[in-house]
């Protein structure tokens, strides 16, 4: 069968930068160390006053395209991931695309466009899409682009506010992919849940600790869901394991719940078996609420151990580095999590190829999925090309009154204007709204 998967992706960070302990959290009066340490950010990104998830969605693809040598009729669909969308109507993917036709002399008229929404895990879903139309061979030998675009923003003075962020990431999906080959095993872990959502209305109503839960006991049950067609995972299995990254302290929970489960039954339960004791069994307790307590006793213990410490470090501490600096991209975050993993092998020199990943996708309301990725040859090509290292470090580092400003300006009930803090340069930008109340764009050389 031949491979399906990624095979290229760029990354779009909001040119703005929020610097977490030295300017949010001054001003809230906050120990800058439980943002740098508890939620483990730094920095959050967002979109300049001239970009819009349209602009960053674009930027992306537009390099992606620049790069591979692509013309639009290279192109059989385009999937837009978003929960930031601004109609519900017509679909991001259009604009996206409006824009694109701005640079290049043919049209997309034959592409298949769409939106798909599910939080944050649509971007993964797109995914799928493309995968499936592939493998369903009607692709008629063309690719599909997926862009994953949010601006995750959260009311003023929500605690979510310490974990905003935005960005794009667009990834082409072909056959013999460059990056990564998608497995055909999946699983899933779905639930009627309302922890996050934001019925028609910007802002999400957010249960943040309850939140925090639900990503965990999906998660599981995606896991549980993915071994039950591909078999049973062990933590060696995997060169990394890339979540989705609300912030990467929910990531350190996440690691600590999935090496719990791969070690059960293992060499590795009974190596640790003297320091810690076995993992508890429910058939051991009298009741649910017994069990969970010694659960939480054995993982704290399971947390200080040298074997689950170097474990971490190796595996799901090097897919954090960038989100540390951006923040939660939504759709997009699972996304910046692969590339963070990708290009730390690049910086180490380590040949990954025909490695393995375990990706974590999750969408609060809510639902986990669990696929593998075999990283193909030409991924070190692929990550030496990315130059989010350069966008990061390249952007305005906004005052807190700047801040309250550029939210403002996104704010969909104010009509606020602002000059722009960047200076466009080769990129696609916000011009304003038409006779229809239509966001239109411009291209600036
Ligand atoms: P909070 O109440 O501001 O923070 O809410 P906190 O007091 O819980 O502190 C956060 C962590 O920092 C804690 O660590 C503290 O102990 C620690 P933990 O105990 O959990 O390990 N801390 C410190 N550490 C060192 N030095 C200090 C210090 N102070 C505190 N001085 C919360 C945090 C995440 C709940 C909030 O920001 C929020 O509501 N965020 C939005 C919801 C969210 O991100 N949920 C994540 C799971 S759901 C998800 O991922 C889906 C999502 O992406 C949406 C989608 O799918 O579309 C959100």
């Amino acid at each position: 069968m031949t491979a399906v998967g990624i095979d290229a992706m760029e990354i779009w960070t909001g040119k703005l930068k929020l610097d977490l302990a030295e300017t949010f959290a001054a001003e809230k009066g906050e120990d800058p160390e439980k943002y740098t340490k508890g939620l483990g950010l730094f920095a959050s990104s967002f979109p300049d006053a001239h970009e819009d998830i349209v602009t960053m969605g674009a930027n992306a693809a537009h390099r992606l395209m620049e790069r591979k040598g692509l013309t639009p009729a290279d192109i059989g669909r385009i999937d837009v991931a978003t929960e930031s969308a601004f109609d519900n109507s017509k679909p991001v993917s259009t604009y996206i695309a409006g824009c694109l036709e701005q640079v290049y002399e043919e049209d997309f008229h034959h592409a298949n466009k769409g939106e798909r929404k599910f939080a944050c895990i649509a971007g993964t879903q797109s995914l799928d899409d493309a995968y499936n139309w592939i493998r369903a061979g009607r692709n008629r030998g063309r690719s599909a682009l997926v862009v994953a675009t949010d601006t995750a923003l959260y009311a003023r003075g929500d605690p979510g506010e310490a974990t905003q962020g935005a960005g794009a990431v667009a990834m082409l999906v072909t056959e013999d992919p460059d990056l990564v080959e998608l497995s055909t095993e999946q699983g899933y872990g779905s639930a009627d849940e309302t922890d996050f959502l934001k019925p028609n209305q910007q802002f999400p109503s957010v249960d943040g600790k309850r939140s925090m839960q639900v990503y965990l006991a999906r998660m599981r049950e995606a896991l549980e869901d993915f071994e039950s067609v591909a078999g049973d995972t062990h933590p060696d299995d995997f060169a990394f394991i890339p979540y989705h990254t609300p912030f990467p302290g929910m990531v350190r929970k996440a690691g600590l719940l999935g090496y719990r489960h791969m070690i059960r039954c293992t060499e590795v339960e009974d190596e640790l078996a003297d320091e810690i004791g076995r993992q508890p069994r429910e058939e051991e307790f009298d009741d649910r609420e017994a069990y969970e307590e010694a659960i939480r006793g054995y993982m704290d213990d399971l947390k200080s151990t040298d074997q689950y410490r170097e474990w971490y470090a190796e595996v799901v501490e090097p897919t954090l580095s960038i989100s540390r600096e951006v923040g939660n991209w939504y759709t997009g975050s699972v996304h910046i999590a692969r590339a963070a993993a990708l290009q730390y092998a690049a910086e180490e020199d380590r040949d990954v190829t025909g490695d393995r990943l375990l990706v974590g996708s999750y969408g609060s309301g809510a639902q986990a999925e669990i696929h593998a990725e075999t990283i193909q040859e030409g991924w070190r090509e692929e990550v030496d090309a990315l130059n989010v290292d350069e966008q990061i470090r390249n952007r305005y580092d906004i005052s807190f009154e700047e801040y309250e400003q550029v939210h403002d300006r996104h704010n969909h009930d104010k009509s606020i204007e602002l000059a722009a803090f960047t200076e466009p340069d080769g990129e696609f930008v916000f011009a304003g709204r038409g006779a229809m109340d239509e966001r239109t764009y411009d291209y600036v050389e």
